[in-house]
């Protein structure tokens, strides 16, 4: 077992029968929806949700069914990966993409619980490019808004071609080297028109799992 398989494999016993359950994106998220549903085949009922279409082809393919978000009046518990953490739970996400609709469903659900290896915690965020996801409509222009910010964006390619989002936008990967202030970072970015969202996390994780090559796990909460 390695730290995403251990940190999985802890979050998923925070699942309980009859929960709307948000299932992340990502290598860490794809063991959550591996042991999830080695859950489902031991007589676990829950109702699903995906943050990606990536991660809904996956849960299908190991029997899990998916329901649209907006089946669900709510969400109780949302398990995903991040691409750093820091002390304050705060969080960047969006490497695979999918930062949109993973923060639509955790700002659904009643729990976020974040599941990672040690790898990805720091003490300043803002070494792994922030993922920003804009419209495709004279993305150039949005672009020179967001450089204005203090960070240099590339435009997302993926096997060398351009990367388009689950909702049909861009993604600009924003080097920002360290973030001093997230919050207001989250804001300024928001502000800018085009921009439909950014990957930054901020007070939305209940806790953090950081799993251990030993199988070892630690719990993160804003209470310590
Ligand atoms: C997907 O868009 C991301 O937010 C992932 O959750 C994040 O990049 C973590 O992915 P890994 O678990 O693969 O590192």
């Amino acid at each position: 077992m390695n730290g995403k398989q251990a940190a999985a494999l802890k979050a998923v016993e925070y699942i309980q029968d009859g929960m709307t359950v948000g299932l992340g994106t990502g290598s860490t998220a794809y063991w959550a929806i591996d042991y999830t549903a080695q859950r489902i085949a031991r007589g676990l009922h829950i109702t699903a949700v995906a943050t990606s279409e990536d991660t809904a082809r996956i849960a299908r393919e190991k029997g899990i069914v998916i329901s649209g978000i907006e089946e669900v009046d709510h969400i109780d518990i949302d398990i995903d990966g991040a691409d750093e953490a820091d002390s304050h739970l705060n969080l960047i996400k969006g490497g695979g993409g999918a930062l949109l609709r993973e923060k639509i469903v955790a700002k659904a659900s009643r729990r976020f619980i974040v599941i990672a290896d040690e790898s990805k915690l720091v003490s300043t965020l803002g070494k792994f490019p922030l993922p920003v996801e804009v419209i495709p409509f004279g993305w150039q222009h949005t672009s020179r808004h967001i450089a204005a910010l203090g960070c240099t964006p590339v435009l997302r390619y993926k096997e060398g071609r351009l990367f388009v989002t689950d909702s049909g936008n861009y993604i600009l990967d924003c080097h920002f080297h360290q973030i001093t202030d997230a919050p207001r970072l989250d804001i300024q970015l928001n502000g800018i028109a085009g921009v439909v969202d950014n990957g930054l996390f901020i007070n939305m994780a209940e806790r953090v799992i950081i799993g251990s090559a030993d199988g070892s796990v630690k719990e993160w909460t804003i209470d310590g």
